[in-house]
């Protein structure tokens, strides 16, 4: 398997371009499925979920066409076009949801379209139990009836139609919320969707699907509003860049006492909660006119406590990254976990890189050191993998992020865009390791 070696204690600077955002491009990407017309994406990031989310996509039917491959300009996204003109399967298999628990996110259009749906139950992961029930929930307020068996769960909506209705989610959830708008565009009548999700890759979401003749209001609160329609048209669509990648840059170049312009459009607009977190931390975020410029603006990053939250809250998709930063905080930080239950599997790793962070229930008090030391370390998620690269920036010699395709998953280039900032990073191919 491969990894990645990082000799630790330099300092970046230069130019990083951000890439479309993954968790805006599955959602955008099963949106396909509600229309027999082409929807085309651009700025697809190149990343391993964009390709299992496509093999998926095919095999309910949706003819892809990759019209950019993105590859002749550096860090250019990819733009694939999506035609469904019909639906060949309405079963999502387990071999291919197992791998990304985004799958689930082809329920609500299959269903809506088809009027009957089989998805596979994703299952546990490491960041915790992840259930889907509020998906269910939702789709039982839309006339649908479910079953569940032998691990896959089967909806129908009786007459071949999903009817409006209101769906109040008692937790606010991103994966359901986008689930059940999908699947309400195509609902007979008016469905409001309220405790709404607010993330700013349902607003991208809802967008799109506007886009494609949708007819939803109410865009980035917490009610929405969605006015079913008989079909849905071609449209074309960018993908928003991705905050989270924004977010994790950001900590490498405080960090590492660097600066870095990270490069992309309406930065700042989409990071509101992560902005307010680090600026607390000590970094200074400055406008450009490609992007945003990051430094630090003292000598060592300010313990600060933090907390997750829903958007516009600070995201639990930062929370290894920023635990990572406190590693070396002036003072201790406490970092209070309140949506997965079972997200810092990447403490016991910084642990041995020498971090000082105690855990007690969902709180993780972090005081910080004077040095982190370089060991081989193994990730258990994507955001946890990404912890473990930024504290390898800055800890004393190599430090070994073992079972990378946890990165893959999300992090476009990284190890290129690291280099050209001045890391010493690379990827070393695990047959002779
Ligand atoms: C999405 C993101 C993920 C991020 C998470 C929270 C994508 C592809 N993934 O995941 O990166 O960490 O939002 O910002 O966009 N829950 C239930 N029942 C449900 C659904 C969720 O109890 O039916 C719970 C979850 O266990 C969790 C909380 O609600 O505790 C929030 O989860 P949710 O917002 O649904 O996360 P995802 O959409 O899976």
């Amino acid at each position: 398997m491969d990894r990645i070696a990082i000799t630790g204690g330099f300092r970046l600077e230069g130019q990083l371009a951000i890439s479309g955002a993954k968790n805006a491009a599955l959602p955008l990407m099963c949106a396909s499925l509600l229309s027999a017309e082409t929807l085309t994406l651009s700025n697809l990031p190149h990343l391993a979920d964009i390709s299992t989310l496509k093999t998926l996509l095919e095999g309910h039917g949706v003819k892809t066409k990759v019209e950019d491959d993105g590859q002749t300009i550096a860090n250019k996204g990819q733009t694939i076009s999506f035609t469904t003109p019909e639906i060949t399967s309405t079963v999502a298999p387990y071999d291919i949801v197992r791998k990304m628990r985004a799958s689930i996110l082809v329920l609500g259009p299959l269903l809506a379209r088809m009027g009957e749906a089989t998805v596979s139950l994703p299952g546990g992961c490491a960041i915790g139990n992840r259930p889907i029930d509020l998906h269910l929930k939702g789709f039982e307020e839309m006339g649908a009836t479910i079953e569940l068996e032998e691990g896959y769960v089967r909806a129908v909506a009786p007459g071949g139609r999903l009817k409006g209705g209101i769906v109040n989610f008692p937790t606010v959830s991103v994966g359901a919320t986008e689930n059940i708008v999908m699947a309400a565009t195509l609902a007979s009548g008016t469905t409001l969707i309220e405790n709404a999700a607010r993330e700013p890759e349902i607003s991208d979401l809802v967008l799109c699907l506007n886009a494609m003749g949708a007819k939803i209001s109410g865009i980035g609160t917490k009610t929405l509003k969605v006015i079913g329609v008989d079909r849905l048209h071609s449209a074309h669509h960018s993908v928003m860049p991705d905050r989270i990648e924004t977010g994790s840059y950001a900590v490498a170049a405080a960090m590492t006492q660097g600066e870095i312009e990270l490069i992309g459009s309406n930065l700042l607009d989409v990071m509101t909660g992560t902005v307010g977190v680090l600026k607390s931390a000590g970094l200074d975020f400055t406008p450009t006119d490609n992007g945003v410029l990051v430094k630090l603006g003292r000598d060592k990053v300010k313990g600060i406590n933090v907390t997750t939250q829903p958007y516009p809250g600070f995201p639990t998709d930062m929370q290894a990254q920023v635990m990572a930063m406190m590693t070396l905080c002036d003072g201790a930080s406490v970092i209070d976990e309140t949506i997965f239950e079972n997200r810092f599997m990447h403490v016991p790793e910084l642990t041995r890189m020498g971090a000082d962070i105690t855990i007690r229930g969902s709180s993780a008090m972090v005081r910080g050191v004077e040095h982190l030391l370089g060991a081989p370390v193994m990730a258990t998620d994507l955001r946890a993998s990404m912890s473990l690269v930024l504290a390898g920036l800055v800890a004393d010699r190599q430090t070994f992020v073992n079972r990378i395709y946890h990165l893959d998953r999300g992090y476009e280039r990284l190890v290129e865009k690291l280099s050209a900032c001045g890391a010493h990073i690379i990827r070393e191919d695990g047959k002779g390791i």
